[in-house]
Parts: C-alpha cells; structure tokens; sequence
C-alpha cells in the first residue's frame, strides 16, 4: 500500500506492469507481418490477462478493449488483479496499433497504466479526442483555441529558431486537411504517421525530441494513456472530446459529458500515484520491437512511476523453451 504520506519507498507496480507488456508484446510479435490484426491483438489479450492475475492489486478496467459484449476480456469494468489493495483503475491496451503490428511497420506497443481508483476519465461514447502534445519547455505554449499557425511560431520562438524548424507529427487523415494546409502555409514540417499516436506522444514530450508537437484528433483511450505517460515523464497533452456524429454528441451530452471542456493530463489522470509500462512489438522511435535470437527473444520497455518520477529503460532476454513451459504455445 502507498505510504499516505508519500515519504517511504513503498510498491512500484510498474514493475509488475512491466512483466505483463512484455508478455504481451511477446505474444504479439508472433503474429508481426502476418496481415492479421485480429490474431495478434487476440494474442496480445490473452497473453496480458493471463499475467495480470498474478498482480496484486484490486483494479478496474477503465480503459480497455470496450464493451463486455464485444470484448470477452479486458473490458471496461471488468476486475483484474488478485484482488488485494491497492485499488486502481487500469487503462490497457494491449496492441496499440494492431495495422501497425499486422504490416510489420513501427511504432506497435503493449501498453498500460494504473492509478488510484477513480481518478481515470472516462471517455464515455467518445471514441476520438482532439490532442495536442509536447514537451514541457512547450506546455504553456499549448492551447486548443488558438490557430496552429500561431503556436507554431510560438514554439519556434521558444527554441530559438525559424518555423521552418518545427516539426508536427500527425496522424495522416482525411479529418486534418485543414490543419495540414495551415501548417504547410507556415513553413513548418509534418511527420506523418499512419497509427499509433500513444507512441508519437512518448517521443513528442521527450526532451530534444526530433518532434515539437503531437497534433491531431485520435482515440480517446489513446489520449488518456498517454496523459498516464506524462504525468510520470513530464510535458503537456490538452485534449477535447471529438464526437463523430450527431449520435456520439448526443449520448456524450445525454451522459453529462462537457464538449467543450479542454481535458489537460491532470484531468485526464487526476490521481497522483500513476504507473505506466509500455513494450516495443516493433521497432519504433522509442523503443525497440521484440527481436528473435537464437534461442528466443528479446523485449524492449518504459516503466514509470509518476511519485517518484522514475523513468527506466528495461531490456529483457526471454528463454524461448522456459516461456513456452510455462505458456504453451502463447508467445516466445
Ligand atoms: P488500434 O491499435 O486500435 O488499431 O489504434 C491505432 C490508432 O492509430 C491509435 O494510435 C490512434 O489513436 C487511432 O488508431 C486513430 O484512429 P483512426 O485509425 O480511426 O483514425
């Protein structure tokens, strides 16, 4: 149990979390290539439950693999963990960017994060968010209101450089023409990216990242595990609920939900005792893929807490005959 007075060294669940991504990134990263995001997000799933039942905790599936209907595990409100304290609410996704991981191309991660219980928003009906992300340098340059055009030479400002030297990295979309059009009249770059955007903005709130800005409307979920990410890495994501269609609006206003609130990483994760580990299915701008050896596999992980401000970088062997002795045929 977390000391209340926050001066001991107590738990770090990261570290548990930790065995989990990599279990699933492990389980993945057999189907990498395949063309079958199906098998490799089901792979990823079972891989993550199975491990996650061996975590003491008390946790609630905040975010998750959706409605229990739909998702036979994983869902959101489901108990996971041994049942013992502390009680969190858990954000899961278990294959962020499934296309990514089916094609063989990066950025593919296992990821999740916990905090206390109740302090996880819930996007409700809202399946995407407008985002806007960067590195702390950058927080109190970002606002959801202002043009683009006008933060970029902000930024740009801050750095010390031509606009011309900022970088946005957006997901390619139809939905961001606009804003395409508005940064290219600036003179600033775009990297593109065709998912993943929990990955973009783990490197867009890196210290002397090549990337100034995460821009852009993505997943919701997405949103509120990367403000997890935050609040233990430092920098800033502001995010607005983007409802889809007349439908998504009116259940998200029915449901007493706020369209026009601006939802920054303390709203998104309100708790003060967040954790976080992430693990590379594939190579990606911050953290290597799963990689075959000879007698199995190597992972890559982030694992954070956000008490401590601890960030660490964990490289891991897998025997492939062990894990197999111990999983089946589930991953290695
Ligand atoms: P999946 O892992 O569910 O395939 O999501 C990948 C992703 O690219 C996210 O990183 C991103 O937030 C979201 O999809 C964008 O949604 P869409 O592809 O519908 O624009």
């Amino acid at each position: 149990m977390p000391d209340p007075t926050g001066s001991r060294p107590d738990r770090n669940l990261a570290m548990e979390l930790v065995r989990v991504t990599e279990y699933g990134a492990l389980a993945a990263a057999r189907w990498v290539g395949l063309g079958e995001k199906e098998s490799a997000d089901g792979a990823a799933v079972d891989a993550m439950r199975l491990m996650l039942d061996s975590v003491r905790m008390d946790g609630v599936v905040v975010i998750g693999e959706g409605e229990k209907d739909e998702a036979p595990m994983l869902y959101n409100g489901e108990h996971i963990g041994d049942g013992s304290p502390p009680e969190v609410d858990i954000a899961v996704d278990p294959l962020e960017g499934t296309t990514l991981a089916a094609e063989g191309s990066p950025r593919a991660l296992a990821v999740m994060a916990l905090s206390e219980r109740g302090t996880m928003f819930d996007p409700g009906p809202c399946v995407y968010m407008m985002k806007i992300a960067a590195q702390q340098g950058f927080a109190h340059l970002l606002d959801l209101d202002r043009p683009l055009e006008e933060t970029l030479k902000l930024v740009a400002k801050e750095k010390g450089t031509d606009v011309r030297d900022v970088t946005v990295m957006m997901l390619k979309r139809d939905r961001h023409a606009d804003a395409v059009a508005e940064i290219r009249r600036v003179g600033a770059r775009i990297r593109f990216i065709e998912h993943g955007d929990v990955s973009a903005a783990l490197l867009a709130v890196q210290d002397e990242s090549p990337v100034d800005l995460l821009w852009g409307i993505g997943g919701t979920p997405e949103g509120v595990i990367s403000a997890a990410s935050i609040k233990c890495m430092g920098g800033q994501l502001l995010g607005r609920l983007w409802p889809r269609n007349d439908e998504e609006r009116n259940a998200a206003l029915e449901q007493g939900y706020d369209l026009d609130e601006v939802l920054d990483v303390n709203r998104l994760v309100s708790g003060n005792d967040v954790f976080f580990a992430a693990t590379g299915v594939t190579d990606g701008d911050v953290l290597d893929g799963v990689h075959y050896t000879r007698g199995g596999a190597s992972t890559e992980s982030l694992v954070m807490r956000s008490r401590s401000g601890t960030v660490r970088r964990v490289s891991a062997r897998h025997d492939r005959a062990k894990l197999r002795e111990i999983s089946g045929e589930r991953v290695g």
